[in-house]
Formats: structure tokens, sequence, C-alpha cells
């Protein structure tokens, strides 16, 4: 293995870095608009139930397992057990794959509206028209070329090893990112659309959530929190022994839901508050996929204070934010390479960075450039219907088997793994604790019971039922 074990230079280094890998556009982008697919409040009931129930225990098992074995991916899981559990770790890899072959499609949007808001900050902003993002999206050649852009950008940056860049990087990003987004919401609270907003998205009302809305939460629970295929095991590979592993974890979980909440309190808002808007989005004119690129433009040139400055900005964060998440997929992809083949990471890098690009190109052309590519679906497909669900469109199929399939099946596999195959005795060894307490068995009988429960019970509920509104 030719990476470095160095350690992240502080606690904070860890938690910042991988506060980094989960705020991306699991929560800026896809937390509000499938919160307002599934009509809100229930769906963040079930979603916030799953990142404590699951999300946050499994967390800690990929950040132990990660630590405790020094290596990321595969290798870890082959260090602690066996050739076999690094199936895992493999499957893994393959998701990593598979996520950031659509994910750099639409962090490139990020840098079109970066570029489109510097033209209306200096050239005056227009309202566009209503089908003006489904032209952009319908532009192959653009598509392409924005993906390929982000490919390099991040490339760039996992040539260079997940040290110090990564840490110093996020230590930057992550607070700004943070000031820009209570900004955000606070502007939002003086706008009209607010009370409504807040009865969206906090009154539950479980008759309105359609059944699919249980699984794409516990989806979107390990999408936003990096889990499922050994991100945190890379990151948490580089953590000192001495670092408290349920802080950090409650640190990035806390983070991740509150970025989440955030942003899906913002957007309501804002949608609700003006008219054309909500008659646009309500009656499906202007995608729900859309609206961290066509809603929040709008707010920033219309209702906000200093909004001239702060919209170029905020589409550069946004970027940010979705390129260190990128980062840690990256980083999971090559190192399977590095690890397995021997393999320099230079040539790893550029090898599965080129395969991914070239998978991205399928779901770049799927938002309207090419007909066959969008337009294709499995609804009417027994078997396929239940792995890729009632999406159309390349991109949203497999953004649908990633998250909703690899992911559960991946965190399934960690909870069996340190659940039940690592003994208890070498996990309090390595945690340097003598007797267990509470919080010790609350987290394995977490990973032992609850957690495989609920996702098999989940897992044989999609497989089985029939109810896909
Ligand atoms: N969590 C990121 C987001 O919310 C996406 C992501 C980065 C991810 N690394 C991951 C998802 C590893 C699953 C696994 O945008």
């Amino acid at each position: 293995m030719t990476m470095q074990r160095d350690t992240w230079d502080s606690k904070l280094g860890f938690i910042m870095a991988a506060s980094g890998s989960a705020v991306g556009l699991g929560n800026l982008w896809k937390f509000p608009y499938i919160t307002w697919e599934n009509n809100g409040g229930a769906f963040v009931l079930v979603y916030l139930g799953a990142v404590v129930i699951l999300g946050l225990p499994i967390m800690m098992g990929e950040i132990f397992v990660g630590r405790t074995a020094h290596l990321s991916g595969a290798p870890a899981y082959k260090k602690l057990g066996g050739k076999g559990w690094s199936k895992l770790g493999y499957l893994g890899a393959a998701a990593g794959g598979v996520i950031l072959s659509y994910y750099m499609v639409i962090a490139g949007w990020s840098l079109y509206s970066f570029w489109q808001c510097l033209g209306w900050s200096f050239g005056g902003y227009e309202t566009p028209s209503s089908d003006a993002f489904g032209t952009f999206l319908g532009n192959g050649w653009l598509q392409i070329g924005l993906t390929a852009l982000f490919t390099l950008m991040n490339a760039a940056i996992v040539l260079r090893g997940v040290g110090r860049g990564i840490e110093r990087a996020t230590r930057v990003m992550m607070p700004i990112l943070v000031v820009i987004m209570l900004y955000l919401v606070i502007t939002a609270m003086f706008m009209p659309g607010r009370n409504e907003a807040f009865a969206m998205i906090f009154s539950a009302d479980f008759g309105r959530m359609p059944a699919v809305g249980y699984l794409e939460a516990v989806g979107q629970a390990f999408f936003s929190l990096s889990l499922g295929l050994g991100a945190m095991v890379a990151y948490g590979s580089y953590m000192k022994k001495s670092d408290s592993i349920t802080h950090s974890a409650i640190w990035v979980v806390s983070v991740d839901t509150l970025f989440a909440l955030l942003a899906c309190v913002a957007m309501f808002t804002i949608i609700l508050s003006v008219p054309e808007l909500k008659a646009q989005v309500t009656a499906g004119e202007v995608g729900t996929v859309g609206m961290l690129f066509i809603t929040l433009p709008q707010l920033f040139y219309t209702q906000m204070p200093g909004g001239v400055v702060l919209a170029p900005l905020f589409f550069i964060l946004v970027a940010f934010a979705a390129l260190s998440s990128t980062l840690s997929l990256g980083e999971v992809v090559a190192s399977i390479m590095i690890d397995r083949r021997g393999w320099h990471r230079k040539k790893a890098v550029m090898i599965t960075g080129g395969i991914v690009f070239v998978g991205s190109i399928f779901a770049a052309l799927s938002l309207g450039a090419s007909d066959a590519l969008s337009s294709v679906t499995f609804k009417n497909v027994p078997v396929l219907s239940t792995i890729f669900g009632t999406k159309t469109g390349i991109l949203s199929l497999l953004d649908h088997l990633a998250a909703n399939w690899l992911l559960p099946v991946g965190g399934l596999g960690t909870t069996l793994f340190v659940g039940w195959f690592l003994k208890n005795d070498f996990i309090l060894r390595e945690l340097g604790i003598k007797n267990s307490n509470v919080i010790f068995n609350l987290w394995i009988w977490c990973l032992r019971v609850v957690a495989p429960v609920a996702i098999v019970a989940l897992i044989i509920a999609v497989a089985t039922g029939k109810d896909f509104s």
C-alpha cells in the first residue's frame, strides 16, 4: 500500500473532513426535494428515526473498523475478519462508483449556477423562463462538459491523497458554509411562506406519505451520512486511538442532520413565499429536482440584501460541499485498486476516474439530451421495478439503486460484522474500555438486533410490497 497512514492533525480534523463528506448534495439538493415529494412531516420523522437508530450506530461501526484496522475498504475487513468479509469492501467500491457517476453530473450544475450568477450579479438579474432549467438539462454537451470539469477537480485532489489537503480545506469551508446557511435561514424567516413551510416539514401526517417513503427515508439517511460503502472506514483509518468514536460520530451526525433540516426550511419557505414559484413547483412544471438551482437564485436576487454577492459565493460553496463529498467517494473507489492490485495512486485515480466518467456520460445524457436514456424505466418490469423503483432515466435509476439498495445492504454487512462477527472483548479492548457501559451496550444491541432487523424488514417489505404508487 502506497498510501501514507498519517493521522488527522486534530480531533477536529476528522470531524471536519467527515462532516465535509456527509454534508453535500444529499443535504442541499436531495433532502429538500424528496421531502417535498413525500409530502413533508411524516417523512422527516421517519428520516430522523433512521438517523438515530441506524445512522449513528453504523457510523460508529464503520469508524471503528477503519480505526482498528488502520486500513480502508476491503483490506480493513480482510484484516479483521478474513477474506470473505472483504467482499463488503468491494461492494462498497462498486456502490461508490455508481454514486459518483451521477453525483458528478449534479455537482457540475453548481459550476453552471455559479457562472450564471456571476452573469446576473454583473449584468442584472432576469427571472429565467420556467423551461430554462429543462433546456439546460437537455444540453448534452454542456452536461458532459460540466461533469468532466468536476471529475477533473475531484481527481486532482484525490491524487494528492487524503492527508492534510482535505483536512485543511474542509476546516476553512465548513464554518463558512454554516454561516451562509444560517444567513439564508434567517432571511427566510422573514418571508411570508415561513409558517406554511414549518407546517409542511414538522407536522407529521402518515396518511400523506407514500409507502416507498419509508425506504427512501432510510436510503437517504445512509446517503446523507456517507454510510454503507466504507467512506467512514477510510476516514476512520486516519483517526488517532485517543479520539472518541462516539463523540466524533455524534458531531458528524448532528451537523449533517441540521444542515438537511435547515436546507429544507430555507427552500420550502422560499417556494411557498413566491406565488408563481409555488404554482410551478406544485404543478410539477419546475421539477422539484431543480429546487436548489432554481429557487435559490431567485431568492438571492429578489429578496435578499447582499444577494448579488452571496449568490455566486453560495454556489461556490455548493460546489465545495459536493467536492468534499466526492473526495471520500473517489478515495474509496481508487483505494481498492491501490490496495488490491498495488497500483500507484496516480494510475488508480486516473483509471477509476476514467471508468466512472464513462458511466457518468450516460447519466449526463439522461436528462433530456438522449430520449432513450432519459425515458428508460423499469416500472412495469417484475423484479427490476423493485430494484429501480418507479424512476425514469438513467440518473434517477442509478440513484435509486445506490441509495435504496446498495447502501442499506452495505450497512447491513457492517452491522453483522461489528455486531456479530467481532467479539465484544476485542471491541472493548480496542476502545480502551474495561467494562461495558450503557452506551456500549446500546450501540452493540443496535448493531446486533435493531439495525439489522429494521434493514431486513425494510428490504422484505420492499421486495414483496405492491404498494408503489
Ligand atoms: N453524503 C454525501 C451527500 O450527502 C454523499 C456521499 C459522500 C456519500 N460520500 C459518500 C454517500 C459515501 C454514501 C457513501 O451528498
